[in-house]
């Protein structure tokens, strides 16, 4: 049987990439760079762009940068910000790249997957960075659809065995995919970018609902942060959601947005409530973001819902997948974790209120969920939650995959 060489390492490269985006505790890298002049215009490009965030949550990651002279040439060409976030993914590569290993890759060659694929910006297998070890003791960098080898290893910077290294190449690597104009948000298909990964139950039930899909339609220019459930968890919720009425459904998809442009660390600095599309007026509409550890969590009255991954994030839209649909008190009263009914009042008074407060919904701390009290169709499956959304066709290669091996 005859294998392509090339899709069997993009595939094996996508499956680690899989297994390692567990986050934990965190370095930083903009701390980490700060000790090197050098390579501060990269730095700082790291956060403008939002990628140290992303960075810091992943282990097993390598970045690699280039010096401040090194920037210039993709600095000349006035890139928007997102074209360079692009460009920059594709450097930081999702697995462990010591000064020793470069020299060690078995046949010469690898493909390491990168950020850019994980963020699912990458067209194709275009998030792949292949890394040459050439005979000469040379390593060599290039973005999978060059067709030449770009850049050279220049020396190690940091290395954090096995979880972060920072290398020095010797400069910004090319790839015309990242290099290409992003859509302007005028451009940007909503449902059809939610459709091809793995949103898509939540995608066409919003493309049904003209009124939210106005409301979202509406806030991408100005910032529009998207809760998607995944497919698997709003298609056992579809009989709930059929029984809504019309205007019921329209809030239930709305409160699955923000009107703002949150990326994931901006999430995280940011706990606390939230008001969503389908806030208006004394319909509240709201829920409380809460970190946690690593984590971000999305807690409404009736369910915590949790960020597993990163459909989209090109500022001023950003799609999230969410493992929960988000059930807003104001629809699903009756479904909320009733107490026991309060005995009647008997012998003893009940005691004064201390504090004055208890009229607003929001006077009191979010309510710690039970465990068991969650209507039992938001059970998510578990199992998808390796937090990561690759790219298309080679997220689905490495999906079949990794079904394969949890099945017996
Ligand atoms: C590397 O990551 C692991 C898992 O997150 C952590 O336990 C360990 O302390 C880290 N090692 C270093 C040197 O930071
Ligand atoms: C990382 O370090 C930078 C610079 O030292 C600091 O401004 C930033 O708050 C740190 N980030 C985190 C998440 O601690
Ligand atoms: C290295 O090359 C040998 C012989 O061509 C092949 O059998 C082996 O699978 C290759 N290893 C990797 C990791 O590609
Ligand atoms: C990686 O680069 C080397 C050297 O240019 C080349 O021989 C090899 O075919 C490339 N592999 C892939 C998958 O692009
Ligand atoms: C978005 O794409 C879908 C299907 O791909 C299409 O039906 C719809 O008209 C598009 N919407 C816009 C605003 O272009
Ligand atoms: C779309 O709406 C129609 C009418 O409200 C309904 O019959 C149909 O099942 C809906 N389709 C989807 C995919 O939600
Ligand atoms: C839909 O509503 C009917 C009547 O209120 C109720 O009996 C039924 O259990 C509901 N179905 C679902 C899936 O919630």
């Amino acid at each position: 049987m005859q294998h392509n060489p090339t899709a069997t390492a993009i595939a094996a490269a996508t499956l680690t990439l899989f297994l390692l985006t567990t986050p934990t505790t965190a370095n930083n890298i903009t701390k980490i760079l700060e000790k090197y002049p050098q390579f501060s215009i990269f730095n700082h490009y790291l956060t403008v762009t939002h990628l140290a965030a992303d960075i810091n949550s992943r282990q097993t990651i390598t970045v690699c940068v280039v010096e401040d002279k090194d920037m210039s040439d993709l600095l000349s060409k006035n890139l928007p910000i997102n074209t360079i976030q692009n460009i920059l993914s594709l450097h930081v590569l999702l697995d462990y790249y010591g000064a020793k290993k470069l020299h060690e890759i078995t046949n010469g060659t690898a493909l390491a997957a990168t950020l850019y694929q994980a963020t699912g910006s990458a067209p194709g297998a275009s998030g792949f960075v292949n890394i040459t070890d050439f005979k000469a003791g040379k390593v060599g960098f290039s973005a999978v659809d060059s067709p030449t080898t770009d850049a050279f290893f220049v020396k190690s910077v940091d290395e954090i065995p096995y979880n972060l290294s920072v290398i020095q190449i010797s400069q910004i690597l090319q790839s015309a995919e990242a290099s290409a104009p992003t859509p302007s948000p005028a451009e940007m298909n909503l449902t059809s970018l939610m459709s091809k990964q793995g949103c898509k139950v939540f995608a066409d039930t919003l493309s049904n609902s003209s009124d939210a899909l106005k409301a979202f339609e509406d806030n991408i220019e100005g910032g529009l942060s998207v809760f998607c459930p995944a497919d698997d968890v709003f298609k056992q919720f579809l009989p709930k959601f059929k029984n809504l009425t019309a205007d019921e459904q329209t809030s239930l998809l709305c409160y699955h947005g923000i009107p703002v442009y949150q990326s994931m660390s901006m999430l995280k600095s940011n706990n606390g409530v939230m008001n969503t599309l389908a806030t208006n007026g004394a319909n509240k509409f709201d829920f409380v973001v809460q970190n946690d550890g690593q984590d971000i969590t999305l807690q409404t009255k009736i369910v915590t819902a949790k960020i597993t991954g990163t459909l989209v994030d090109e500022d001023p839209l950003v799609i999230y997948t969410v493992d929960k649909v988000l059930l807003p008190k104001e629809l699903f009263k009756a479904e909320a974790p009733t107490p026991a009914p309060a005995p009647a009042p008997a012998a003893a008074p009940p005691k004064k209120s201390k504090s004055g407060k208890g009229k607003g919904n929001y006077a009191s701390p979010p309510q710690p969920e039970s465990p068991d009290s969650q209507p039992s169709d938001q059970v998510a499956d578990q199992k998808g939650d390796a937090g990561f959304n690759g790219g298309r066709f080679v997220a689905a290669v490495a999906l079949s995959l990794w079904l394969g091996l949890l099945s017996p």
